[in-house]
C-alpha cells in the first residue's frame, strides 16, 4: 500500500483540488506541504462549489484529517477566514480535523504589502504574483528571522523575535518610502490571533509516524505546478517554493519512501496565469474559446488564465523533475467540438531541434513550438464515466500523449463534478 502525492504538472490550476477531494475517499488524512494561500483549489460535490486555499482539499470529507505541513507559509487571518467560509457551507473544522505544523512560518499583513509595493512599483519587475505575501514570507523563512505558528503559544516572548523582523523590514521599508511597521502594533494584532491558531498547532512529523504505524494511507496534496518551482520552474516568473514531488517530504516531515505514488495533474491543453513565458500560447480566437469553455479564470484573484494548447515537451520534462509516476488528465471536455487540435512536440531554436525547454531567458523568448495535429472528436466526452463513453478519437489523443510525456493517464477527469472522473488504475495501490 502506497502514499500519494498529488503535484501539478503545468503552471498551476490542474485540477489538483477535484482529483485530491476524489483521491481522499481512499485516505485517511490529507497534507499541504508548499505554498499558502495562493492556491485555489476547486472542488464541486452535488453542485455545490467549495474554494480552498490553505485547507487541505480533504477536509470537506467527515472523518478525515487535514494536515498543514511546515512547508506550508501560513497566514492566520486568511485560515479563520477560510474556515468560517467552509462553515458557512457545511464544513466543521476543528482542532480534532486539522492539524497545523507548529514549525510552520507566518504570513504577516507586511509580507501582504511588501508583494503589493514590488507588483506595483514602477522600478520593479512585476512578475503576475497572487499578491498574498508568499515570496516575501518565504524570504524571512530563508533568512531565519520568520515568526512561527509556535512562537503564538507564548505571546510574551514574541518581543525580541519581532524586533529582529522589522530591522530588516523597516530598512526595506524606508528605503521604498513606505511607512515603517510599529512593532507594538504587530505585537497586539499576534496576541489576538494567537488564541484562535494555537489550538491547531502541533508537530507535524509526529503525527506523521503515528499514522504511519497505524497504517494510514496519506495523500499529499501539491499546490502551484512544477513549471511554478522556484528551482525547475520558468525563474523568476515562478512561486517561491518546491513544488515537486520531493517537497512533499521535507514540507511535512517525514522521508522520500514514505511516498508511494506521484500523481502529477495535467489539463488536456496548457494555461498559465501571471507572467512568463509559454510556448504553446495561443493569442487568439482558439485561445479565447479554450478559456470560454474551460471557464478559465484564477480561483483566487479572478485574473483570466492565459491558455494555448498541450505541450508534451513541459509536461514531459515535469513528469522528470516532478518524480511523476502516472498522470490525471483533466478537462479533456474543453477540447470536444474542436476540429482539430494540437500538441507541441518539440520547440526549434535557431534551426535546431529541442526536446526540452532550455533554462535561458533569451533562448525562451526564441523558441518556436512544433505541432502534430490531430482530428478533433464531435461527440462529448463531458461527464463520462467510463473508458467506453469516449469517442475513438479522444482515445487516440490520449493516447499518444501518454506516449509523448513517457507516463500513464492514471486518472481521467471529465467535468469538474467529483463523481465524473474515471479510474483507470488506483495510485494507492502503486
Ligand atoms: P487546482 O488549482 O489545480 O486545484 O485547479 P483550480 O481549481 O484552480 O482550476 C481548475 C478548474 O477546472 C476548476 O474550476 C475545476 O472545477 C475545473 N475542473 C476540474 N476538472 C475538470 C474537468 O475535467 N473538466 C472541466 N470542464 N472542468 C474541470
Ligand atoms: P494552484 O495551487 C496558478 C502564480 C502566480 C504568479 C506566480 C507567483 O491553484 O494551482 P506567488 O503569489 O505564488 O508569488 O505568484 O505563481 N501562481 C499560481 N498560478 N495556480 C496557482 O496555485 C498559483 N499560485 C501562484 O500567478 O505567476
Ligand atoms: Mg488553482
Amino acid at each position: 500500500m502506497a502514499n500519494v502525492a498529488v503535484i501539478g504538472a503545468q503552471w498551476g490550476d490542474e485540477g489538483k483540488g477535484k482529483i485530491v477531494d476524489w483521491l481522499s475517499a481512499r485516505a485517511d488524512v490529507v497534507v499541504r506541504f508548499q505554498g499558502g494561500h495562493n492556491a485555489g483549489h476547486t472542488l464541486v460535490i452535488d453542485g455545490v462549489t467549495y474554494k480552498l486555499s490553505l485547507l487541505p482539499s480533504g477536509v470537506v470529507r467527515p472523518g478525515k484529517l487535514a494536515i498543514i505541513g511546515n512547508g506550508v507559509v501560513v497566514d492566520p487571518w486568511a485560515l479563520l477566514d477560510e474556515i468560517e467560509r467552509v462553515k458557512a457551507l457545511g464544513v466543521n473544522v476543528t482542532p480534532a480535523s486539522l492539524m497545523v505544523a507548529e514549525n510552520a512560518p507566518l504570513i504577516l499583513p507586511l509580507h501582504r504589502e511588501l508583494d503589493h509595493y514590488r507588483e506595483t512599483s514602477s522600478t520593479a519587475t512585476a512578475l503576475g504574483t497572487t499578491r498574498r505575501g508568499i515570496g516575501p514570507a518565504y524570504e524571512d523563512k530563508v533568512g531565519r528571522r520568520a515568526i512561527r505558528v509556535v512562537d503564538l503559544k507564548d505571546v510574551k516572548t514574541l518581543g525580541p523575535k519581532i524586533d529582529r523582523l522589522l530591522v530588516h523590514h523597516n530598512a526595506l521599508r524606508r528605503g521604498m518610502g513606505v511607512a515603517e511597521v510599529d512593532g507594538a502594533q504587530l505585537m497586539r494584532e499576534l496576541a489576538e490571533i494567537a488564541p484562535k491558531i494555537v489550538p491547531f498547532a502541533g508537530p507535524v512529523w509526529r503525527r506523521l509516524e503515528q499514522a504511519r504505524s497505524e497504517g494510514r494511507r496519506v495523500l499529499f496534496e501539491g499546490a502551484q505546478g512544477a513549471l511554478l518551482d522556484i528551482d525547475h520552474g520558468t525563474y523568476p516568473y515562478v512561486t517561491s517554493s518546491n513544488t515537486v514531488a520531493g517537497q512533499a517530504a521535507a514540507g511535512s516531515g517525514c522521508g522520500p519512501n514514505d511516498i508511494g505514488f506521484v500523481l502529477g495533474i495535467a489539463k488536456a491543453y496548457t494555461t498559465r496565469v501571471g507572467e512568463g513565458p509559454f510556448p504553446t500560447e495561443l493569442k487568439n480566437e482558439i485561445g479565447e474559446r479554450i478559456g470560454r469553455t474551460g471557464a478559465e479564470f484564477g480561483t483566487v484573484t479572478g485574473r483570466k488564465r492565459r491558455c494555448g494548447w498541450f505541450d508534451a515537451v513541459l509536461v514531459r520534462q515535469t513528469v522528470t523533475t516532478g518524480g511523476i509516476s502516472g498522470i490525471a488528465l483533466t478537462k479533456l471536455d474543453v477540447l470536444d467540438g474542436f476540429e482539430e487540435v494540437n500538441v507541441c512536440v518539440g520547440y526549434s531554436l535557431d534551426g535546431k531541434q529541442l526536446d526540452y525547454l532550455p533554462v535561458d531567458a533569451n533562448e525562451q523568448a526564441r523558441i518556436e513550438p512544433i505541432y502534430e495535429t490531430f482530428e478533433g472528436w464531435g461527440a462529448s466526452t463531458r461527464g463520462a464515466r467510463s473508458w467506453a463513453d469516449l469517442p475513438a478519437t479522444a482515445i487516440k489523443y490520449i493516447r499518444r500523449i501518454e506516449e509523448l510525456i513517457g507516463a500513464q493517464v492514471t486518472l481521467l477527469s471529465t467535468s469538474p463534478e467529483r463523481e465524473d472522473t474515471i479510474l483507470v488504475r488506483d495510485p494507492f495501490l502503486g
